[in-house]
């Protein structure tokens, strides 16, 4: 059903993730009727400008047909300083009833936006709701996290705000748990009896390129790791929720966070690319790169070996790692099973049996498939790895998704399931902070662009006499 009608407003109007992700995925919506008729979009940002303007700034990011034109004909503009009380005077006048308020903004802005709006009285509507969407960075530490948490819960109730995390509004992410909870067959060998590890990675065949200003002061951990892949292994990791309300399943990931072992630096690698090429085309080091300071410490890259203290996970490692410029785009889980507690075809097997592995496709060709030994055909017990591979593509059909569909459709339907809550976020930092501490020295081990990571990465795995799934 169309969710119900609001004002959605969104703070930094004219940015890139305004015009490339949140706007097309509100057309989406709008063309799958998802969206009250009179929705209007209001965006705000100091450039000067007026409506048809910022109409304009979107065209090109948009399919152009009657959908968006409708919403087109709704959006509108207000030219104002994110600091200044007079800016949300002037929004107040064009509120009534339901809003939603997007901070697509830098992340210094956060706090300085909710005060404004709690003290210009925007976060009580009379009638209908009032919520807030913060992006991510979401602090830079654990210090900074609890700090804007406890600033924007002067302002506002945790029910009024939504921390994204984008990953969470991939379709293959929500399958996780759908996977888990709704098949007897995988939930019966999902904990330490069985499991021998779990590898979580997010390759990414770009370079920093243009976006070094934002990169350089961030880096790889801080950018992908409290936050996307802490979430990916809480979905993994979690236990079943006694229902399918978000507060349910909030608490339930909550504790698998809160169970992750503050890492042991002696566990974390970090790299950093140097010049290379990806896919055939030249890359330059991170070095080069513009906006990057040539004394740069930043990493690229990190692996880590992640303890995750429950009961069903104790002794089993969840390995993450996230890098720029890899050969490929690849993110995906791998659940790697234990050998088999006796290899009966010993003459015939080289070494051991190949392991059973669930594998976790998120993103590109996504789907999940299952690798496992059969008997190779023949007079001899010869035996196999095969796989059974099930591709959304080949059963669905989706059509092109920016991933923020399900995430705006549920701020405007008050749904916080996919959404973080403060504990979640605080509970990342303190897993990474002993890193961050370390990390401020030092610089990163290099690694070629184009290549899998450092070496370091690898020795990280063959210590414990495991290896790193294949990329792509
Ligand atoms: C963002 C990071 O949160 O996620 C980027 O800031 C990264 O550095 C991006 O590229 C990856 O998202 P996706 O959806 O492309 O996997």
């Amino acid at each position: 059903p169309a969710a119900p009608p609001a004002t959605f407003v969104i703070f930094g109007a004219l940015g890139d993730l305004t015009r490339r992700l949140l706007v097309p995925a509100l057309v989406n919506l709008a063309r799958a009727g998802l969206l009250a008729d009179d929705m209007t979009l209001l965006g705000v940002s100091h450039h000067d400008g007026d409506d048809e303007h910022l109409r304009q700034a979107l065209d090109d990011f948009v399919k152009d047909d009657a959908d968006w034109q409708r919403l087109r004909g709704r959006i509108r503009y207000l030219r104002g300083d994110f600091a200044d009380p007079a800016t949300y005077q002037a929004l107040g006048t064009q509120l009534t009833g339901n809003a939603v308020f997007y901070l697509a903004t830098a992340p210094s802005f956060f706090g300085t936006v909710v005060d404004q709006l709690g003290e210009g009285g925007l976060l009580n509507a009379t009638a209908g709701f009032r919520r807030i969407v913060i992006e991510k960075p979401f602090g830079t530490d654990l210090a900074t996290a609890q700090a804007l948490n406890r600033q924007i819960l002067t302002q506002a109730r945790e029910d009024q705000i939504y921390r994204i995390d984008h990953f969470l509004g991939k379709e293959t992410v929500q399958n996780i748990m759908v996977a888990r909870f709704g098949n007897a067959m995988i939930e019966a060998v999902w904990n330490n009896r069985y499991v021998d590890h779990v590898q979580i990675t997010a390759a990414e065949a770009v370079t920093v390129g243009t976006r070094g200003r934002f990169y350089d002061g961030t880096g790889a951990l801080r950018d992908m790791v409290p936050n996307h892949l802490f979430q990916l292994l809480a979905m993994i990791g979690m236990e079943p929720p006694i229902s399918f309300d978000a507060e349910a399943i909030h608490t339930e990931k909550g504790k698998v966070i809160a169970a992750i072992r503050p890492i042991d630096p002696a566990e974390a690698i970090r790299g950093r690319y140097a010049a290379g090429s990806i896919a055939g085309k030249p890359v330059p080091a991170y070095l080069a790169e513009p906006d990057v300071d040539p004394a740069s410490r930043t990493e690229t890259f990190a692996a880590l070996k992640v303890h995750v203290e429950t009961w069903r996970w104790s002794g089993v490692p969840f390995y993450l790692r996230t890098g720029k410029a890899m050969p490929v785009r690849d993110t995906e889980i791998v659940v790697q099973f234990r050998d088999v507690p006796l290899a009966l075809f010993r003459e015939t097997v080289v070494d051991r049996l190949p392991p059973n592995r669930l594998v976790v496709q998120i993103q590109p060709d996504e789907g999940i498939s299952l690798e496992f030994v059969v008997k190779r055909p023949g007079p001899v017990v010869n035996t196999a790895p095969v796989a059974m591979n099930f591709r959304y593509k080949d059963h669905f059909e989706v059509g092109h998704q920016t991933g923020y569909e399900t995430l705006l459709y549920d701020v405007l339907t008050g749904d916080q399931t996919l959404f973080q809550r403060a504990d979640q976020i605080e509970g990342g930092w303190r897993a990474v902070q002993p890193l961050l501490d370390v990390w401020a020295q030092g610089t990163p081990e290099e690694y070629a662009a184009g290549s899998a990571g450092p070496e370091s990465a690898d020795a990280l795995m063959h210590r414990s006499h495991r290896r790193w799934h294949h990329l792509g």
